[in-house]
């Protein structure tokens, strides 16, 4: 039987089990990978950012230093009460929203258009035809030129319907979008997106032709 999407209870089982099931505190692996993800963005600031499946806050923490306005979102109610409480200690110059909604159908297109959407380690949860779903929003709510960042764990993992791999063929092959950044290692793909063809970070500040 063909897999389908993992429903938001998959993961609040997750979080019943432990608050941080993927050790985001504490990894090196998930600090750097933050770190490659922030250092990937194109543009030092964003005016309006979407980032779902957020989790418990950490990769949400360095988006809302780099965006005026960001709406985080998750599936997990305990996922959004712990980002919550976590936002609630800091003062990012950002105005910060966390709220609880499962894609597909919590696409939140009434906030669109965004300049930055990040579709960081979700794209495998869905089924192929909810992944389609959520790239048609995704590419229907950015604004021209806004950057799409996508970013997956390429290990297989038996209870998700895709792979990493996968996902990122199915947002390469769509041809509106344009690769600025390819980040290839053995653990995890990192691509950044842009709708429609825009200068370079080196263009934008008048280094290259
Ligand atoms: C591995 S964490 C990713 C955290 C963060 N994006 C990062 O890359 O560090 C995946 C999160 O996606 C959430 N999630 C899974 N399916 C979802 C869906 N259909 N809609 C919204 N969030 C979902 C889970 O509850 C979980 O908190």
């Amino acid at each position: 039987m063909a897999a389908v999407t993992l429903p938001a209870g998959y993961f609040e089982q997750m979080y019943d089990a432990s608050p941080d099931p993927w050790s985001f505190r504490t990894r090196w692996y998930e600090q750097r990978k933050r770190e490659v993800t922030l250092a990937a963005l194109p543009r030092r600031r964003y005016a309006r950012a979407f980032e779902p499946g957020c989790s418990i806050g950490l990769l949400t923490e360095g988006l809302a230093r780099r965006c005026d306005w960001l709406l985080a979102t998750d599936a997990s109610a305990t996922a959004v009460a712990a980002a919550r409480r976590y936002h609630s200690e800091r003062s990012e110059r950002c105005e910060l929203r966390i709220e609880h909604r499962a894609l597909p159908d919590g696409w939140p297109r009434e906030e669109a258009p965004f300049d930055l959407v990040v579709l960081s380690e979700i794209g495998y949860y869905f089924d192929d035809a909810d992944l389609a779903t959520v790239l048609d929003d995704a590419i229907g709510s950015l604004a021209p030129g806004g950057t799409l960042l996508v970013c997956h764990w390429r290990h297989r993992v038996a209870d998700y319907p895709l792979a990493g791999d996968a996902v990122h063929g199915a947002v390469r092959a769509r041809r509106v979008l344009h690769r600025a950044v390819c980040h290839d290692e053995v653990d995890f793909l990192l691509d950044v997106f842009t709708l429609g063809d825009v200068p370079s970070v080196a263009q934008d500040e008048g280094l290259a032709p």
